[in-house]
């Protein structure tokens, strides 16, 4: 009989020899929640594709807080659903707008315990549900949009954002912010820069989570899904700019650019699981065609294994308690 000199089964024969010799592990602190805020909800609104995923009101939102910050997650990131939509997305930079009283609750009910982070982008706020403010030609302008940006940083930083995170994918963005953070003493306001961010199928669910009002698509500014190289491209731009964390989005049909980056990045790198990503995984659970636990575990692993640093995921909060029951 012939004995193979080489056994690598010997590091899986015990679950104690696994979990000691396992090269990527999942801690509450790198996960981070999205959450969705909408202005005058009376309480939580489910979203329909994304089952578990709730539009918060305030009150049900400060709830939602307190029980992220006892899960030990890392941090927040917050999308306000405002009532109205206009051309230029005034409720984005209306210090009363939902985002921003939103943050200011979030530290106000937190304060330093959670990181908290703000979508700074103009789709929630506009009403052609573009990330941008539009040409006469009815094109996205990337410069007259760096300037909304720029004012949308402002009012996120003094609405208490510890992170901003621009995911609008105009040239010159995170540099645009920077300056503006800068010249008005937001120096310890970071970035995170959506970086390498794809026009993706997978947003479907997200659009419904904040009643997008976006007829058409997103391509003459998000990335074409075929370019790998065009991703390291954006994530070195960003750099270069000052951004403070720079991320991958959406994370599982991106893990080839998630690698890239993380190779090359000097600054943490992270993925954002996105609801497409999420809808997936929920929906064969439900069907009864994959084993829903093992499932989500197995994808935020993947996505750490590949190099993401942290993780943005709507299951942030129960795999948390689901890894503190463990430890
Ligand atoms: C833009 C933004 C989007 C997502 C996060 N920020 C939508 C888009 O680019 O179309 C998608 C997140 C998800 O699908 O979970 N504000």
């Amino acid at each position: 009989m012939l004995h193979p000199h080489v056994r690598p089964r010997r590091l899986r024969s015990t679950p104690a020899m696994r979990r000691l010799v396992a090269e990527t592990r999942l801690h509450p602190a790198e996960l981070i929640l999205p959450m969705f805020i909408r202005e005058g909800a009376g309480g939580p609104v489910p979203v329909g594709s994304m089952p578990g995923v709730v539009q918060h009101s305030l009150d049900s939102f400060r709830a939602a807080l307190h029980e992220a910050a006892a899960a030990g997650i890392g941090g927040v990131n917050l999308f306000g659903v405002p009532e109205v939509h206009d051309a230029i997305g005034s409720g984005a930079t209306d210090e009363n707008g939902i985002l921003n009283v939103a943050t200011r609750i979030a530290r106000e009910e937190v304060g330093d315990a959670l990181v908290i982070q703000t979508d700074l982008c103009l789709d929630e706020f506009t009403d052609h549900g573009h990330c941008g403010v539009l040409a006469a030609d009815g094109s996205v302008d990337n410069d007259a949009t760096l300037v909304r940006y720029a004012e949308m940083a402002l009012a996120q930083a003094s609405a208490g954002a510890h992170l901003v995170a621009p995911s609008g994918m105009m040239d010159g963005q995170v540099a645009v912010i920077r300056e503006a953070l800068d010249e008005n003493g937001f120096h310890d306001t970071g970035i995170l820069a959506y970086s390498a961010k794809y026009a993706s199928a997978f947003y479907g669910p997200f659009r419904e989570a904040v009643d997008s009002q976006l007829k058409g698509d997103r391509r003459s500014y998000q990335q074409d899904p075929a370019n790998r190289r065009e991703g390291l491209r954006e994530a070195t731009l960003d750099l270069a700019e000052g951004a403070d964390i720079v991320m991958v989005k959406p994370a599982m049909a991106y893990l080839d650019v998630l690698a890239d980056v993380a190779a090359v990045s000097d600054v943490p790198v992270w993925a954002y699981q996105v609801s497409g990503e999420y809808a997936m995984v929920e929906a064969a659970a439900a069907h009864g065609w994959i084993d829903r636990d093992r499932a989500i575990l197995e994808t935020l692993t993947g996505i750490r294994r590949a190099g993401a640093d942290a993780v943005l995921t709507y299951w942030a909060v129960e795999v948390a308690t689901r890894l503190l029951g463990r430890s």
